[in-house]
C-alpha cells in the first residue's frame, strides 16, 4: 500500500482510529487474537520492523518473519514473488522492506494477503508518512496551511518522497526544500508540484529559511544509497541542527525526523520542547496498529 491508496477521508478515519487507540489501548488488546503478521525485511530496520511487531503484539496477535535477507531463502536465489506465496500460507498480513524499488508492489500482486510497503529502496516509505501525518495532525490539530522545510538528503530519502506526495493533497501547504545541489529532490517531484501549482522553493542554506517554518523535517544522508564513499563523507555533515540555528526558528516550530539520526541534529536539541521526533516514534506504533486493523477489516467489537 501507499498513502495515496487511501483517500483524504479514509486517512482521516485511519488517524481517528489511531488517536482512539492512543487513549483506549485496553479496548484493542485482543483485537487481533489468532492473527499473524509476517515482517519480511530484506534491509536493516529498527523502528519500522519493531513498531509493526509491537503493534501486532499489543493487539493480541502473533508475529513471524526475518530481519535480514541473508537469513532467508533469498540468499539461495528465491524470488520475492515465490517468497510471498509461501508467506501467504503462514500469515494474515505482511510488512515488507526491500532494497529494490517496487519489490513490495510486485509481492502484493502475487499475494493473497495484504502486503504493506515498509520501505522500498530510495522510492517510498508509506508507513513512515502515515506516522508523520498522524504526528502533525495530533500535535497541530490540522494537516494543511503550513510551511514545511525538508532538509538534508532529498534525493535518496524515501521518507521525503512519500511525505511530499501525501501532503500535496492538503490546502495551504508550502514546501521549502533545503539540500546541497547533489542531493536535491528529484525532478519528477518538482515537475509534479509545478504542474499542480503547489508552491515550493529550493535553497541550500537552512539559516536563510528556518524562521519561516512551521515544521522542519530533518533527514539523514543515506549512506547506503551512495555510489562512492568520498561523496558521502563530503556531504554527511552538511547540515547540523544546533541551538544556534534553533534560536532563529519560531517558538512553536516542530522538528521532525524519521530517524535514525546520525549527526544532523545535535543531541542537546532533544531537550528542546520543539523536538518532536521521539513523540513521532510513538505515533508510529498507533498508526501501524490502526493500519493493521483497517487492512484486516476490523469493525470494532468484532475481532479482525
Ligand atoms: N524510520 C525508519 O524507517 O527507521 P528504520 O530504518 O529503523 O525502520
Amino acid at each position: 500500500m501507499s498513502p495515496l491508496d487511501f483517500s483524504v477521508e479514509e486517512l482521516e478515519n485511519l488517524f481517528d482510529l489511531a488517536n482512539d487507540i492512543e487513549v483506549n489501548q485496553d479496548k484493542y488488546q485482543d483485537a487481533c487474537a489468532g492473527k499473524i503478521l509476517a515482517t519480511c525485511f530484506y534491509e536493516p530496520s529498527t523502528r519500522t520492523r519493531l513498531s509493526f511487531e509491537s503493534a501486532m503484539l499489543r493487539m493480541g496477535g502473533s508475529v513471524l518473519g526475518f530481519s535480514d535477507a541473508g537469513s532467508s531463502s533469498a540468499s539461495k536465489g528465491e524470488s520475492v514473488s515465490d517468497t510471498i506465496r509461501m508467506i501467504s500460507c503462514y500469515a494474515n498480513i505482511c510488512a515488507m522492506r526491500h532494497h529494490k524499488e517496487g519489490a513490495p508492489m510486485v509481492a502484493a500482486g502475487k499475494s493473497s494477503i495484504p502486503v504493506i510497503n515498509a520501505g522500498d529502496g530510495g522510492h517510498q516509505h508509506p508507513t513512515q508518512t502515515l506516522t508523520d501525518l498522524l504526528t502533525i495532525r495530533s500535535l497541530k490539530g490540522r494537516l494543511g496551511n503550513f510551511t514545511i522545510g525538508l532538509c538534508g538528503d532529498l534525493k535518496f530519502g524515501r521518507t521525503v518522497h512519500s511525505l511530499i506526495h501525501a501532503l500535496e493533497r492538503y490546502a495551504g501547504i508550502k514546501f521549502i526544500f533545503i539540500s546541497p545541489e547533489e542531493l536535491r529532490v528529484p525532478d519528477y517531484i518538482t515537475d509534479s508540484l509545478k504542474n499542480k501549482k503547489i508552491p515550493f522553493e529550493e535553497v541550500i542554506r537552512l539559516d536563510d529559511v528556518i524562521s519561516q517554518l512551521d515544521f522542519l523535517y530533518m533527514t539523514r544522508v543515506q549512506k547506503e544509497r551512495f555510489f562512492n564513499e568520498e561523496d558521502y563523507v563530503r556531504l554527511k555533515d552538511f547540515y547540523i541542527l544546533d541551538k544556534a540555528k534553533m534560536s532563529n526558528a519560531k517558538a512553536d516550530m516542530l522538528v521532525l525526523h524519521p530517524l535514525p539520526r546520525v549527526n544532523e541534529i545535535a543531541v542537546d536539541i532533544d531537550e528542546d520542547p520543539r523536538a518532536a521526533y521521539f513523540r513521532q516514534v510513538q505515533y508510529g506504533v498507533y498508526v501501524r496498529m490502526a493500519l493493521i486493523l483497517t487492512l484486516l477489516e476490523y469493525t470494532g467489537g468484532i475481532k479482525c
